[in-house]
């Protein structure tokens, strides 16, 4: 049984992670390389709570609960000392997940589960930095994860099934939904995601529609809450492309990013982020 989880990583996505795990009843640590990301989070978790008691979704004496169950910290051993469950969420980069990953080999339990919250990386490879990869499994969590219900569990070579069932319960217990996934490139969201947003660029550039007309169809036809342009823009057009050009090399044809995403890459038109994407901002 979970009592208790280290967060490795205070990012982006990390510190949504540790508040949720806290508001499940987790003994939770946020752990960071560094203090000023780590009082950031602390900051951001207060906001998000501060939030959810104004506007009635919680009470303050839970949130006050929730607080009491959550430690920041910056000694990463102390922080895998006797813990139940790691979730990592440092950045998408192979050679820093097995560094990490072996610090959790060399300080956490033998037994502890161990999750990644990669979003594209393969669980069987990092997972070869433990002796006992039956551990391991993928928990993919949304951004921003305060908000977003879903959980993908992703089974990898070696996953045991107990695994599978312990992770899914954490999930649940931390008010999300999950869906089992075997290892593969791009998940189930992220796959279908890039296949729509691909065919967008390709309608734009066949001139079947205008941006704004293809998002609104998207939106009114079929209820996506966003059109595909103003998620990508979102999202970030080189991040799109770069996710295009995985799937691509591990999937085969169909994944073949669209001759227009690449120049809009090339021109800068990176998004949001810079001013300009598919639109201007
Ligand atoms: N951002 C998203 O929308 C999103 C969505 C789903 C999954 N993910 C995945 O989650 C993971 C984290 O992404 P993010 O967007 O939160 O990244 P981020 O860059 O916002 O945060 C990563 C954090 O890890 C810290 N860090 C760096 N090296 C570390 C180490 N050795 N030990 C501990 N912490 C370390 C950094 O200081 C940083 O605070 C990635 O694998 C990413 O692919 C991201």
């Amino acid at each position: 049984m979970i009592r208790s989880i280290v967060v490795l990583g205070a990012g982006t996505m990390g510190h949504g992670i540790a508040y949720g795990a806290a508001m499940g009843g987790f003994d939770t640590r946020l752990y960071d390389v560094s203090e000023e990301v780590l009082e950031r989070s602390r900051s951001l978790i207060n906001a998000i709570g501060a939030k959810a008691v104004e506007l009635g979704k919680l009470s303050p004496n839970d949130f006050e609960s929730a607080r009491a169950r959550l430690d920041f910290v910056t000694d990463l051993s102390a922080a895998l000392s006797g813990v139940d469950m790691v979730i990592e969420a440092v950045p998408e980069r192979m050679d820093l997940k097995l560094s990490v990953f072996q610090e959790v080999e060399r300080h956490a339990p033998a037994d502890a589960i161990v999750a990644s919250n990669t979003s594209a990386l393969s669980i069987t490879e990092i997972s070869s930095a433990l002796t006992r990869a039956q551990r391991v499994a993928g928990m993919h969590f949304f951004n921003p994860v305060h908000k977003m219900k879903l959980v993908e569990v992703v089974c990898a070579l070696e996953t045991a099934p107990e695994t599978m069932d312990v992770i899914e319960e954490v999930a649940k217990q931390m008010g999300k939904e999950t869906v089992r996934i075997k290892e593969s490139p791009g998940f189930v969201t992220s796959r279908v995601n890039a296949m729509i947003g691909n065919e967008a660029f390709y309608m734009l550039q066949q001139g079947i529609a205008s941006a704004r007309d293809i998002d609104k169809a998207l939106k009114l036809g079929l209820n996506h809450p966003m059109g595909p342009f103003e998620l990508v823009d979102l999202v970030g057009l080189d991040t799109r492309l770069s996710v295009l050009e995985f799937l691509h090399a591990k999937l085969g044809e169909k994944y073949r990013p669209c001759p227009l995403l690449v120049e809009y890459v090339q021109a800068g038109r990176l998004g949001k982020k810079v001013g300009r994407g598919v639109y201007e901002y």
